[in-house]
């Protein structure tokens, strides 16, 4: 089993959308026995909570439904995941600054790194303060980065795709 975490700040808006639409992806790829998907927060401040009401709306809108209730990410995440996936630079930082950080051996990325078209170290924008618009636009980006990362993991892995239609 290849095990995959999306990391974001709160775990109630990015990192939960991008586990919904990477499930999705999965699933229908035929992938759910191989790929498992969830996702944690660098924060604490939200753990236990269902994500963010504008994140669910805007999943619900998309034909996707968002179960994870947040928690922080532990150290011993970086035993358990091989592809670490953060937002922004910002959880990516507070991820490399834990001790454990040190013995993962696995890949640790910024999400829209896997998008071929995104700038260089371009960010997942934090939509927390921001408008529905904002938050669609999070899904539109996790989407386009999440295929580039499935085609990444199943190269890595040897696993083989649908051809799209
Ligand atoms: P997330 O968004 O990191 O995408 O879940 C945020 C959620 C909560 C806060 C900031 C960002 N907050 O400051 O409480």
């Amino acid at each position: 089993m290849v095990r995959v975490c999306f990391v974001c700040l709160g775990n109630i808006c990015r990192s939960p959308a991008a586990e919904a639409i990477f499930g999705a992806m999965v699933k229908a790829a035929g992938l759910d026995r191989e790929i498992d998907v969830d996702s944690a927060g660098t924060g604490a401040m939200h753990v236990g909570e269902r994500a963010d009401e504008r994140a669910r709306d805007e999943a619900r809108r998309r034909g996707l439904e968002i179960m994870h209730e947040a928690r922080q990410f532990v150290p011993a995440d970086f035993k358990r995941f091989q592809y670490i996936v953060g937002m922004d630079a910002s959880n990516l930082r507070a991820l490399k600054a834990m001790p454990a950080s040190a013995r993962f051996t696995g890949s640790l990325s910024l999400m829209r790194s896997h998008d071929p078209a995104s700038p260089a170290n371009a960010a997942i924008p934090d939509p927390f303060y921001g408008s529905e618009k904002d938050f669609a636009e999070v899904f539109d980006l996790c989407e386009t980065a999440c295929k580039g990362l499935l085609e990444r993991i199943a190269t890595d892995r040897n696993l083989s795709l649908p051809q799209p239609s």
